[in-house]
């Protein structure tokens, strides 16, 4: 049974407490506050309590083991105080009673899940708290080995995930729709392969659909797409038959010579792509059809989006479809879970944040939590 920090005996004492603060940074401005904004009622509910001193533990990246200041968290405290309305420090040392440590991935003992490091972060508490679901998919010393050292206890915001991600998933109103989309192809090749027998329909979109356009036999141009996963895509394709989950794929889209601002495009079939084209957004009749579809389902997950949303018009898709399932849910006809960067980011492009039933912050772990598999940072709060 994971307790909750609400069980703790949490006055007078030190706390260390891991929190996901890999949040966006684009010319050395966080562009997205969502990870820190979800963490705020943790870090007021601790003040609360009286606690003596919180030191926050976390990652920014991936430097690989190694101290490159390009990945140095000193940026954030300034940006933790303006969201949380308190003073944070920098390091072990500060004087505040709030404090962020360096980058813990500066330090190879931390993805190598080292007792060693454990340990020396351990040192700086009492109590440990994992209130960061997004990174429990990963065995590292913060997530995974802290706990053998000190009493530990599940943060608010993780509880709220699993508890929305619990309720989607766990007694799912059919039929249930995934949209996966986004660019990470190969990644997500497993994920829909183990998605199959949960799924009724699955909706592929972006880069993702590409590959399986090569599958079936179509000229994909320049289009984003990984040919030595075709294999894998066919299979797929095979597999939904026989578990009759029904496989989704666009038959038009935005194609441009170039992806950038301004650049010529054409919609057009996706049989009718030009070699020097590429694929940045599913079409029109894409929208529609997939709308259609999806006015069927009951439950939806959302990772991925449809088109290259960072750029107008190619997250004409990705909008379309975002709306529609957001009024859904407004509607009461559906409950809607989103996750994973990319998707928050389009779902707040699209203007819907509010309008899902949850989203998650989370990318990979989402994933993982939706393939079924045990998240090792959850299952070591659970002893
Ligand atoms: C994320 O952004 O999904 C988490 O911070 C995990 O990051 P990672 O994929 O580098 O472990």
């Amino acid at each position: 049974m994971i307790h909750s920090m609400k069980d703790a005996p949490l006055k007078n004492k030190n706390i260390v407490i891991r929190l996901d603060l890999n949040v966006p940074v684009q010319d050395g401005k966080v562009t997205d506050t969502t990870r820190i904004d979800r963490v705020k009622p943790t870090i007021d509910t601790l003040r609360e309590s009286g606690v003596a001193k919180i030191t926050i533990l976390s990652h920014f990246g991936r430097p690989k083991g190694e101290e490159k200041p390009e990945f140095s968290l000193g940026f954030l405290p300034p940006v933790l105080s303006r969201c949380w309305g308190v003073d944070v420090g920098f390091g072990p040392d500060t004087a505040e009673k709030i404090t962020l440590l360096e980058n813990l991935r500066f330090s190879p003992g931390e993805e190598e899940n080292d007792p060693n490091f454990a340990k020396e972060l351990a040192v700086h508490g009492d109590i440990y708290i994992n209130d960061a679901f997004s990174v429990s998919h990963r065995a590292h010393a913060s997530v995974e080995a802290i706990t053998k050292f000190l009493p530990s206890y599940a943060g608010l915001n993780l509880h709220k995930e699993i508890d929305a991600l619990e309720k989607a998933l766990s007694t799912p109103k059919r039929p249930v729709a995934a949209i996966i989309g986004g660019a990470k192809v190969s990644s997500k090749l497993s994920l829909i392969k183990n998605l199959l027998p949960k799924m009724d329909m699955i909706v592929l979109g972006g880069g993702m659909a590409n590959t399986f356009f090569l599958a079936e036999g179509h000229d994909v141009g320049k289009s984003l797409a990984e040919a030595d996963m075709t294999a894998e895509a066919k299979s797929i394709l095979t597999e939904a038959k026989a578990q009759n989950c029904e496989i989704i794929l666009p038959m038009d889209g935005l194609m441009a010579k170039e992806f950038a601002k301004g650049a010529d495009y054409r919609e057009t079939s996706i049989d009718n792509i030009a070699n020097d084209e590429m694929m940045l957004d599913i079409g029109t009749q894409s929208a529609e059809m997939i709308k259609e579809k999806l006015g069927a389902a009951k439950t939806v997950l959302w990772n991925g989006p449809m088109g290259a949303f960072e750029i107008p018009p190619f997250d004409h898709g990705t909008v379309a479809v975002a709306r529609y399932v957001a009024a859904r849910t407004k509607s009461g006809d559906v409950l809607s879970i989103g996750g994973g960067g990319d998707t928050v980011s389009a779902l707040s492009h699209a203007g819907v944040s509010d309008d899902f039933s949850y989203i998650s912050t989370a990318g990979g772990a989402f994933l993982e939590w939706l393939e079924g598999k045990t998240l090792p940072g959850i299952a070591a709060l659970d002893r």
